[in-house]
């Protein structure tokens, strides 16, 4: 109790010094200032203060062994362009220094936040979590001179940071993108090049969306077929192969272990029960009609199928459960997403099998079997200690009191809010903001950043349970890697900004010419924007 009442003050103490700081930070910042900080996303606290620090050859890391992971990757940050291969201690040995810590009395910073402190000799980065000292390394990288990104060394470059104090953590806990590798599929290194980028602007969630009629992308040990047949398009259509593959079990290990490293956590997405023509490619059974389909590219047949799972046949949860079985132990996430939308119910309403679970289970109709179906799935993923994501179709016919709902459909206002109010968590992802697959004649750059409309109508209305914001990528128009880049950049980072920073500390005016400092940095990521 006493406990639970001192972390009730600490936590009453920092709202109100954030408050306070946020509140005399109201100024713009001047000019000058400015020019040395230019983060996205905008810290919540900044504090500018005298001199600079400069990292040279005499420069240590300092780290105990719980934070290695962070200060070798810190190391591996700023060797290739300084040149230094900077050494990790436990003890100060001389020369200036950039030190790591976790504190236990920095726990209203909870899991994301960090203090960063620079000053002539020094560069403090404390947290409670290892998360939090990741974040902070991301703002240190932010805060060097750009060319701190090259991959090769840099002669005539001072590696200067600017004297600052920087409080910081996040606003929302799920700050994600969705990569859709059916319809393309993606390689490896591509994956990690998003990562990176994820990783530099704080998001930390990369949602797969690794099945749909356009392929199945995952190795499933008992189901070789999804990978022998269902990753494949029909060779009628001579799809280019790269468009086509999966990931082996070993594939997604070496992803999970890549994207921890730099506080991402992968969400695997299995669709169900609609989107699922090219497993009755592989395994005809499972659907109401047993004929076997085919699976073609995006635009040479229907966007949306009528073949969907069937409900009714035992067969169907076997197979789902047997996947999702495999899919929980290759990825640590909380979170599996089922998809759930554009399941039309046509074959549901004459399948015998489906029918007989309506009559069975005296559910209204076909809306309340998807409910059903649903539940059973999200029983067998609480099994395996997780929790169910879905797309707002899983509020039809009933919606689980604890399931996640990503709201995609920008029309969905009032599902949305009888959603909140029934005490669900959601995560929006709006067509009218956050679909980066559209042209930016409909959603501008500067549109992304007015997503806060509407979280500020949920969070006025219902506090407390959006759990994040995410953009989607569908790749069904631009196939290539420099397209995908384009449609995705510069628009994530406004996500990036919309996620991270606190409404009241942020503008489009200030956000708008850090973006354009920003190009720089895409450009020596390797990454690929549009700048209209
Ligand atoms: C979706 O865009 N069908 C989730
Ligand atoms: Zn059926």
């Amino acid at each position: 109790m006493k406990h639970e009442g001192t972390g009730m003050m600490k936590r009453m103490l920092w709202i109100f010094s954030l408050c306070l700081i946020l509140y005399s930070c109201k100024e713009p910042l001047t000019e000058e200032v400015q020019a040395e900080i230019q983060v996205i996303p905008r810290p919540q606290v900044i504090t500018v203060l005298e001199g600079t620090f400069e990292m040279t050859s005499k420069t240590s890391i300092k780290a105990n062994r719980d934070l290695m992971v962070q200060a070798e990757q810190l190391r591996d940050y700023l060797s290739p362009a300084s040149g230094y291969v900077l050494p990790i201690n436990k003890r100060h040995t001389g020369g200036n220094l950039i030190e790591l810590k976790l504190l236990d009395e920095l726990s209203t910073l909870g899991e994301e936040g960090y203090e960063m402190t620079i000053t002539s000799k020094k560069v403090l980065i404390t947290a409670h979590r290892p998360k939090g000292i990741i974040w902070g390394i991301q703002t240190l990288r932010q805060l060097f001179p750009v060319e701190i990104l090259r991959e090769a060394a840099v002669d005539d470059v001072a590696w200067e940071l600017p004297c600052v104090n920087i409080l910081d953590k996040p606003r929302f806990e799920w700050r994600g993108l969705m990569i859709d590798y059916s319809r393309t599929f993606w390689n490896i290194s591509h994956t990690k090049k998003y990562i990176d980028a994820l990783s530099y602007y704080k998001m930390n969630r990369l949602h797969m969306h690794l099945t749909d009629d356009q392929g199945w992308r995952i190795e499933i040990e008992k189901y070789p077929a999804l990978t022998e047949i269902a990753s494949q398009f029909d060779t009628v259509y001579h799809e280019p192969r790269e468009r086509e593959g999966y990931y082996s079990r070993e594939d997604i290990r070496e992803l999970v272990r890549y994207a921890e490293a730099r506080g991402v956590e992968l969400i695997p997405e299995i669709e169900m029960p609609g989107h699922t023509t090219e497993v009755f490619a592989a395994y005809p059974e499972l659907s109401c009609t047993g004929d076997t389909l085919s699976v073609h590219p995006f635009f040479m047949g229907p966007g949306i199928h009528n073949e969907i799972f069937c409900a009714g046949k035992k067969e169907t949860f076997e197979f789902l459960e047997n996947v999702l079985s495999e899919v929980s132990e290759l990825f640590p996430s909380e979170y599996i997403h089922i998809g759930g939308d554009e399941a039309p119910k046509v074959l549901w309403k004459t399948c015998p099998h489906c029918q007989r679970v309506i009559k069975e289970y005296s559910l209204k109709d076909e809306d309340e079997l998807q409910s059903w179906f649903i539940r059973q799935v999200e029983g067998y993923i609480q099994s395996k200690g997780k929790k169910l994501i879905g797309w707002d179709e899983i509020t039809e016919g009933g919606l689980s009191g604890t399931a996640t709902v990503m709201f995609w459909r920008a029309g969905m206002e009032n599902a949305l809010l009888s959603a909140v109010e029934q005490g669900n968590m959601v995560i929006l992802t709006p067509t009218s903001h956050c679909y980066f697959d559209y042209t930016y004649d409909r959603i501008s750059t500067e549109k992304v950043y007015s997503l806060e409309s509407i979280i500020d109508k949920i969070e006025t209305l219902n506090p407390g349970k959006i759990l994040g914001v995410q953009a989607n990528f569908w790749s069904h128009i631009d196939r290539t890697e420099p397209g995908m880049d384009r449609q995705i950049f510069p628009r994530l980072l406004v996500l990036a900004e919309v996620g991270w920073t606190e409404a009241l500390n942020r503008e489009w005016d200030h956000f708008s010419p850090r973006l354009e400092h920003h190009y720089q940095s895409l450009d020596l990521l390797d990454i690929y924007y549009t700048d209209e």
